[in-house]
């Protein structure tokens, strides 16, 4: 049996919506766990944990206005480069939080879906994706995409060469090549377009983070660590994106 989400732990309710306001995917980058651990004299990683309930309430507070994808940024190709310490707790860190959170996603009807590459990540982390992946496979109130070893131009690199070797051995046409059949080779073929791409922190970049899905996602940027956020914050994010006018390139 599927249940609904929790409201929000102050009982607030999520503003009024309407349904062409509300993003199909949402993309989310959890950046300011360090900066909150240390303006507290706390370690980096304490920033992390602090960060896993935001992530899970943004996830319930997605759930109630109709939100249908989300991805979030756990791990980049580029955070090998932190400390030994600090990717040791990172990888055991996304480790447990999958296992721990795995069942109560599919009670709320979560699809958990793992994008990024097998490539020096943790055994152990690649056995609880693929564990979240198989409860969850036939759920589809939300599919939840855990970037975990994500980047973005390693995964249009990892697309540009097993394009090429389809070519190479006859089983593509060159000019059968297009936008579409260019996609059916990244990470996640069935990753939609991104249409909100939400950055906690107030930090203005994307990182690296769903470039090929993001080309027309609406950026918005908060000025809240990651750890301060939970869905009030999302309701804000929304509450711009419902101001933008999404021309797609057309007029
Ligand atoms: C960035 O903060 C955050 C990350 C490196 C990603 C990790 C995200 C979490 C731990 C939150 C949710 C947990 C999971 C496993 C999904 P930062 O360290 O870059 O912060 P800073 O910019 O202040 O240094």
């Amino acid at each position: 049996m599927i249940r609904k989400p929790k409201p929000h732990r102050s009982g607030a309710l999520p503003p009024n919506f309407s349904k062409s306001q509300i993003p199909n995917h949402l993309a989310l980058v959890m950046d300011g766990n360090g900066r909150w651990a240390q303006e507290r004299g706390l370690p980096r990683t304490a920033g992390h944990e602090a960060g896993e309930a935001a992530l899970f309430d943004v996830i319930e507070g997605a759930i109630e206005v109709g939100i249908r994808e989300v991805s979030a940024f756990a791990f980049s190709t580029e955070n090998w480069r932190r400390s030994p310490e600090e990717v040791k707790f990172l990888m055991g860190f996304n480790r447990d939080v999958i296992r721990r959170r795995r069942d109560e996603m599919n009670e709320l009807g979560v699809r958990i879906r793992w994008v990024g590459r097998p490539k020096r990540l943790w055994k152990s982390v690649i056995t609880e994706l693929e564990e979240a992946e198989k409860l969850t496979a036939e759920n589809s109130v939300l599919t939840l995409n855990m970037c975990v070893n994500y980047g973005g131009r390693a995964e249009i690199v990892d697309a540009a060469t097993a394009l090429a070797t389809d070519v190479k051995r006859g089983k593509l046409k060159l000019d059968s090549i297009n936008e579409k059949v260019f996609a059916r080779y990244l990470n996640e073929q069935k990753m939609s377009d991104v249409d909100l791409f939400l950055r906690s922190s107030g930090e203005l970049r994307t990182s690296n983070f769903l470039p090929w899905q993001s080309v027309y996602a609406e950026m918005v940027f908060m000025d809240v660590l990651w750890p301060d956020v939970d869905r009030r914050v999302l309701w804000r994010a929304l509450e711009e994106y419902a101001k933008r006018e999404r021309r797609f390139g057309g007029v």
